[in-house]
Formats: structure tokens, C-alpha cells, sequence
């Protein structure tokens, strides 16, 4: 039990008043006053989002020197996407830098009429970039006509044309299939037609939030010199676009997806966009599972693309097996004409056995440092055997077939390691599955707690039950204009005790505040660089920023995989491939730890259309929940040990997530031991008990082991105190929630709180 004020130091102090707030809800924060910038940060930034860019396809026409006129058109030149929409962005940046920008940066030559006329169009208020509204973001804007005078001329100036196509995309809102959205307005195809029409070298800069159709790659070839994906970069994407553009980065990022040449080869594009129920039918088989295995052929670019300025020679310098991880070593030489980095990715084909798998998966990945021509790194790449099981039903376990695992990386044989004899990992529940006497299985669970928990038996009902929601709404005072929310200590009979409030903020970007913070490259770009000193360097300065606007915990990373292009918030993702997002996730968690700020990934689980979301039952089958969907969260978990987690507001076949006591509790803490909070996304589906009919939403959630509802609406006021009645109105009825089962959950939130603010 904690004495009254025994932890009430300096900021528990400062949270020592009642909390009010607004539901800010869903809507972008007004920007307060100006700020200085981190120090370290813009370069830092720059760099991720140069690195993060990938180089879809070149003639050589790039790198361009800045000697060469070029023509820059498109009106994303100005209206650049920085990021995505929702609160996966939304960050006050201090500044941002689009094209034109970068350009004047690095010095280039371009045409400043043509530039001129572009910016005074898109500062006409006829033009204006039409801001859209929560889940109504416009995902593409209508360009600036070029004549064929107008083309004509630029051409008679100018060697080189950049075109720039432009695509945000958001939360709430999926990417459509259509015109504006997956595919290219008609705008934009006559841009490129006028464009090519006119110029025999024509770089494409992709400006986007997701990957888009690149079927206009072969209607406008050979005329399109050059793709460059630049993800949505951030405050520094402008510079960090100039410096690849120009040469003072070599690319090096590579896609963390495979893009199919049409979208409905993608198995996805059976089932995405159904609202009410979507079976994930394509099992383990998305993205370059699927094509690598069944049709090599409908992938335009696969996983791991992307072109250098540089080349490298490769030399395996062997494997060794120590237990179930791999150590796989090579020798990169830099053998081209210039300086660069290479991102290494190992792929491991298994033995095929009695499980049907993809032909090759991710078990490994590196990036090298800056490599001069002749110059060479050796590299060890560590592959946990682990990751790339496969989950075998029958044997309810993980699973490694005998035989030959082959380890490649960029096409060169790293390794063979021999299996003589499967192997079988520990033996797992079945989750998530109605054919599981769930009833009987959280009843066993409910009889093993403990009730006394440490610290919170002298706690006084409400008390508890206050624990286990957060203060109420977004935006709470005191802490910093446009936070998420806040939980732990935030009524004033827990702050007499000492227990500290909890702040949050979002998310994926940066900090989502009003304050000015720093807007960094997207998840996916960040993920496109394959470098996780780097990005975990990166977050260790966005927690230096969280921290010092008074805000404990950052609503990222998000990690739910591209199971569709087509998914709103694939920005805020990392890639399709679990492995690689699980090692993002890690370094995301580390860095902001690093900065004294706790992580809390998210949504856990199968969060990947935002179609509605609140609604959707996810139908999915446990090996490929399993082997797919939790395995990010379970290497991240594993590797970087973070302290939350964020549950997801869709059901997992016939449950949502937070009050899925199979996610929660059986796989969570059960198998993979998390000790620290779980939280649900904001708000939550009323619901009923299906196992347990006395239950309703936050006895439901609590019986599950999700601890605390976010924001975590007030509720009213009973006996001087304001509790939500779902929770207590069923304690001690026969097969009500117990006094044990609050106490779990309320002593989680206290530990996290202390701990958090000591
Ligand atoms: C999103 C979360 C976010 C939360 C708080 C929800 O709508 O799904 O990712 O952290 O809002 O803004």
C-alpha cells in the first residue's frame, strides 16, 4: 500500500490536480508557437529519409548533377507530403522542407519560371489544397494543365524532367481502389503524357504515403528514366529527396513490400474493403509470400528492391548454427563508382516439407556503413530459427521441418543449415478459436489470482476501479495542449496517495502536439532503410522531445503488417514482413527508452484495414495468427521488453481485441510473459460477455486482463466518486468480477505509474 504522498515528488507534483480535458477526438491539434529544433535531429532526420528512399528504377539519367537544367512539375513540388493524416501524423512540425527547397539546397539548376508558376498556382485560393476533415482527407489533388507550349518550353530549357506524384493517406480511411487513391488521377496521366511527349529524360518521384499502381511504368516507358519512392519523409523530406536526386546519397533504401504489377493479384484484394467480416483466406500468403511461391511473374518489384548508384560483390564467409540462431557472415565490397551503403537482407528458403510455406522468407536483415568505391565490410547477420517457424496446428507448436534451410542475401548463397530431425517447439493453446471452452479456461485463470496484490489492497473500490481507466478524454490539463489522454493517478483520492498520472501522446511521426515537435520520415520509410542503429538513434531523440514537453508515454511504434497496399495506415506500419517489423518495432521501443519515455506498440492484433474498424471481425486462422499477425509483436515483446500495449479496436474471429482474453492473456502474458500494461485503443465497443453474461464492457475488458480503458470515458459519480458502473455492478455475483481480478489490473497501472514517474 502506498502511504499518502510518499510518491509525490516533483512530477507527481505537477500532476496533483484534478484532470479535465476535451475530446479534442480524432481532430488535428492547432499548432502553438515556435520552437527550437533538437539539436542533432534534422540531420538525423534528413538522413533516415534520404536512406528511406527507394530506387525503383534508373537509366542512369540519376544521379543528376547539378550542372544539368531540369524541370521540376507536378504540384506536389510545393504541396509536398510530409505525412500521413490522423494521428498517425498530425504532428506541429517546426518546419518543413518540400522540393523546390531541397533543390535550392543542394545548389541544383532548374527552372525557377516554371517553378514560380507552380507556386503562385497552388497559392491560389482556387487551388488551395482542400485540408479534407477525419477520415475525408483528400488523398490526391488536382494538378496545375500542362500545355504542350508550356512542356515545350520547359523542354527547350531543360535536360531533365521531375515529376512529382503526390498521395497522402490517413486513418479511418482506406486508400481507394480507383482514380486519385491506388491508381493516377486522369491529371496526373496527362501531366506525365505532356511531360514525356516532350522530354526524353523523365524522373518520376513518388511522393506517397502507400505503395500505388506503377502500370503507367510501361504506358510512358522508355521515357520514364528513373522511380524514386520517397515515402512520406517528414520535416526533412525536401533535402533528403535533393541529396538522392543529386548524388550526395547513393539509394540504399530497399521496398519492406512486394508490389504486384496488378492489385488484384495480391490475394488481399479478394477479401479487403468487406466491413462486416473478412476472412483472411490467403493464410500465411500475402505479399512476397505469395507471389515468390505461386506467381513470381505479378510481382512488378519484390521485397528487398532497390537500386544503388554504387554496386557491391558479396562473399559468404559462412554460417554457424548455435542452437536456434543462425550466424551468417559476408564480405560486402563497394565495387562501383561511388560511396554508399547496402541494406543486406537474408532470405531463408525451408526444406519443403508436410507444411505448405512460402518459398522464402526474411530471416535476417543488416545495413552496412558508408562504403568507399574498393572498400569492404564484413557483416554477420543473425537469424533467429524461431522467426521463421512455422506454426503446425496438428502438433500445436512451432514447428522446423528437417532438411535444408538455404540462406540468401542478395542472391548470393550465404549458408546451408541441416536439420536432421524436426523441430519442435513448446506446445501452445489453441487461441482464439470457438472451438475453445474459453469459459472454462479463464475460469482456471481467475481461481489461480491472487487477491492482496502488492500496493493496491488498501485501495478502496472506486480507487481501483479508477485505476483501470484513463482520466476521461484527449487533451487532459496539465499536460502539454493536444496530448492523447492520461491514466494511472488521475483522480485527486489516488494523487493524495502519491500515484502518479501517466501522460500520453501520439504516435508513429513524432510527437502529436500541439507544441512544436519534429515530424519524421513515416514507419514505412523508416523501415525502407533496414537500419535500426538508425532508427533506434532517431527515437532516442524523439523521446528527448516527448520527455521534455512532460509526456511519459509515445503512442508507437505501430506494427501491424501491409496485408493490403490499399490499408490507411500503412504509413504508420512497417512492412508486410513480420520479421522485419518486429526489429523496427524493438529499435523504436529502445531508442524512446533510451530517452527515459516508454513505447506502447500497437494494435494488438490484426488492425490492417481501417474500413470499419470498431465493426470489423477479422476471420483468421491461428497458424497464420500466429506465424503472421502476432509474431511482430511477439519479437518485440521478446527483444525490447516495452512496458505497454495497445489492443485493437477490430474483433479476432468473433472477439475484439480488447476483450480478447485469448490475445491478452494467454498469448501476451502467458506465453510470451509481458509483465507490463495493456490499454485499449481510444474508446471501445459496449459489449457483453458472451462466456460470462454478468459481464459487460469494462468487467468484460478487465476479465480479459486488458487493464485500462483510454481515454477512459468518467463514467458518474457514486458515493462521492466517479466509476463506470460496468465494472463493479457484477463484483462478487457468482461468476462476477472479482476483487482479484481489478486488483490484477490495478496493480499493473500502479507499478507502471511509480515506476514511469520515480
Ligand atoms: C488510434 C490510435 C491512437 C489513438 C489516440 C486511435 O484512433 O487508432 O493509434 O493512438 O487514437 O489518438
Amino acid at each position: 500500500m502506498i502511504p499518502a504522498g510518499k510518491f509525490v515528488g516533483r512530477a507527481a507534483r505537477a500532476v496533483m490536480r484534478t484532470f479535465t480535458g476535451s475530446n479534442l477526438a480524432q481532430n488535428s491539434v492547432a499548432a502553438e508557437g515556435e520552437t527550437s529544433v533538437t539539436a542533432g535531429m534534422s540531420a538525423l532526420a534528413r538522413q533516415a529519409a534520404a536512406e528511406g528512399c527507394v530506387l525503383l528504377a534508373n537509366d542512369a539519367t540519376l544521379p543528376l548533377s547539378t550542372d544539368t537544367a531540369v524541370a521540376v512539375f507536378g504540384r506536389r513540388q510545393i504541396d509536398w507530403v510530409h505525412m500521413g493524416n490522423g494521428s498517425g501524423g498530425d504532428v506541429n512540425p517546426p518546419y518543413l522542407t518540400n522540393l523546390i527547397d531541397g533543390l535550392e539546397d543542394v545548389g541544383a539548376r532548374y527552372d525557377h519560371v516554371l517553378a514560380e508558376l507552380y507556386r503562385s498556382w497552388c497559392a491560389d485560393p482556387r487551388h488551395a489544397m482542400d485540408p479534407g476533415f477525419w477520415g475525408h482527407w483528400p488523398q490526391s489533388l488536382p494538378e496545375m494543365p500542362i500545355s504542350p507550349v508550356l512542356a515545350e518550353a520547359a523542354a527547350a530549357n531543360a535536360e531533365v524532367a521531375l515529376v512529382v506524384i503526390g498521395r497522402t493517406a490517413g486513418e479511418d480511411q482506406d486508400l481507394a481502389p480507383e482514380p486519385g487513391g491506388y491508381y493516377l488521377t486522369e491529371d496526373e496521366h496527362e501531366l506525365l503524357q505532356a511531360v514525356t511527349g516532350h522530354f526524353a529524360h523523365v524522373v518520376v518521384v513518388l511522393d506517397v504515403c502507400n505503395a500505388i499502381d506503377l502500370s503507367w511504368m510501361d504506358l510512358y516507358a522508355p521515357k520514364v528514366s528513373a522511380v524514386l519512392i520517397a515515402w512520406a519523409g517528414g520535416m526533412e523530406a525536401g533535402n533528403a529527396v535533393a541529396d538522392v536526386l543529386y548524388g550526395r546519397v547513393s539509394p540504399c533504401g530497399r521496398l519492406t513490400d512486394a508490389i504486384a504489377r496488378d492489385l488484384a493479384d495480391h490475394p488481399s484484394s479478394a477479401t479487403f474493403g468487406q466491413t462486416k467480416r473478412q476472412e483472411y483466406t490467403e493464410g500465411v500468403f500475402i505479399g512476397h509470400r505469395h507471389f515468390s511461391t505461386y506467381a513470381p511473374n505479378e510481382m512488378r518489384f519484390p521485397l528487398g528492391h532497390g537500386l544503388s548508384y554504387t554496386s557491391f560483390s558479396y562473399e559468404p564467409l559462412g554460417c554457424e548454427r548455435q542452437d536456434m540462431r543462425v550466424y551468417l557472415h559476408l564480405c560486402v565490397t563497394n565495387v562501383g563508382p561511388c560511396a554508399g551503403r547496402d541494406a543486406i537482407v537474408a532470405w531463408c528458403e525451408a526444406p519443403r516439407g508436410l507444411i505448405q510455406k512460402p518459398l522464402v522468407v526474411v530471416a535476417a536483415f543488416s545495413k552496412t556503413g558508408e562504403l568507399r568505391p574498393g572498400e569492404s565490410e564484413e557483416v554477420t547477420l543473425v537469424a533467429e530459427l524461431r522467426d521463421i517457424a512455422s506454426f503446425d496446428e496438428t502438433r500445436r507448436a512451432f514447428v522446423l521441418e528437417r532438411g535444408h534451410y538455404h540462406f540468401r542475401a542478395n542472391d548470393v548463397l550465404l549458408g546451408k543449415v541441416t536439420l536432421d530431425e524436426d523441430v519442435v517447439f513448446e506446445r501452445l493453446e489453441p487461441i482464439c478459436s470457438e472451438d475453445v471452452d474459453l469459459r472454462e479456461r479463464i475460469l482456471a485463470h481467475v481461481e489461480g489470482l491472487r487477491s492482496e496484490q502488492s500496493g493496491v489492497s488498501e485501495l478502496a473500490l472506486p480507487e481501483l476501479e479508477a485505476l483501470t481507466r484513463g482520466a476521461g478524454t484527449m487533451n487532459v490539463a496539465p499536460g502539454p495542449a493536444g496530448n492523447a489522454g492520461a491514466f494511472g493517478g488521475t483522480t485527486p483520492e489516488l494523487q493524495a496517495r502519491g500515484i502518479p498520472a501517466v501522460l500520453c501522446a501520439d504516435g508513429p511521426s513524432g510527437a502529436r502536439l500541439a507544441r512544436r515537435r519534429s515530424l519524421l520520415p513515416c514507419a514505412t520509410a523508416l523501415a525502407s532503410t533496414w537500419d535500426t542503429g538508425l532508427v533506434r538513434d532517431l527515437y532516442e531523440l524523439v523521446g528527448g522531445e516527448v520527455a521534455e514537453a512532460g509526456v511519459d508515454v509515445l503512442l508507437a511504434p505501430g506494427m501491424n503488417l501491409h496485408r493490403s497496399p490499399l490499408c490507411g495506415r500503412n504509413f504508420e506500419y512497417f512492412s508486410e514482413d513480420p520479421v522485419l517489423s518486429g526489429h523496427m518495432a524493438s529499435a523504436v521501443v529502445e531508442g524512446l527508452r533510451a530517452a527515459g519515455v516508454n513505447a506502447c506498440p500497437k494494435h494488438f492484433a490484426c488492425n490492417n484495414q481501417e474500413l470499419g474498424r470498431n465493426t470489423l471481425d477479422v476471420r483468421v486462422d491461428e497458424r497464420t495468427l500466429r506465424e503472421l499477425y502476432l509474431r511482430p509483436f511477439q519479437i518485440c515483446v521478446r527483444d525490447a521488453k516495452p512496458r505497454l500495449m495497445m489492443t485493437s479496436y477490430n474483433k479476432v474471429n468473433g472477439v475484439w481485441a480488447h476483450y480478447s482474453f485469448d490475445l491478452v492473456t494467454t498469448v501476451l502474458r502467458g506465453e510470451w510473459g509481458f509483465e507490463g500494461v495493456v490499454i485499449t485503443d481510444w474508446w471501445m465497443q459496449r459489449s457483453r460477455s458472451p462466456e460470462f453474461p454478468l459481464l459487460r464492457d469494462n468487467a468484460y475488458r478487465v476479465r480479459a486482463g486488458v487493464d485500462v480503458l483510454m481515454p477512459g470515458n468518467i463514467g458518474r459519480v457514486a458515493r462521492g466518486h466517479r466509476v463506470h458502473p460496468s465494472l463493479l455492478e457484477s463484483l462478487d455475483k457468482p461468476d462476477g468480477i472479482t476483487r482479484a481480478e481489478i486488483e490484477a489490473c490495478a496493480a499493473r497501472v500502479l507499478a507502471f505509474a511509480t515506476q514511469t514517474k520515480r
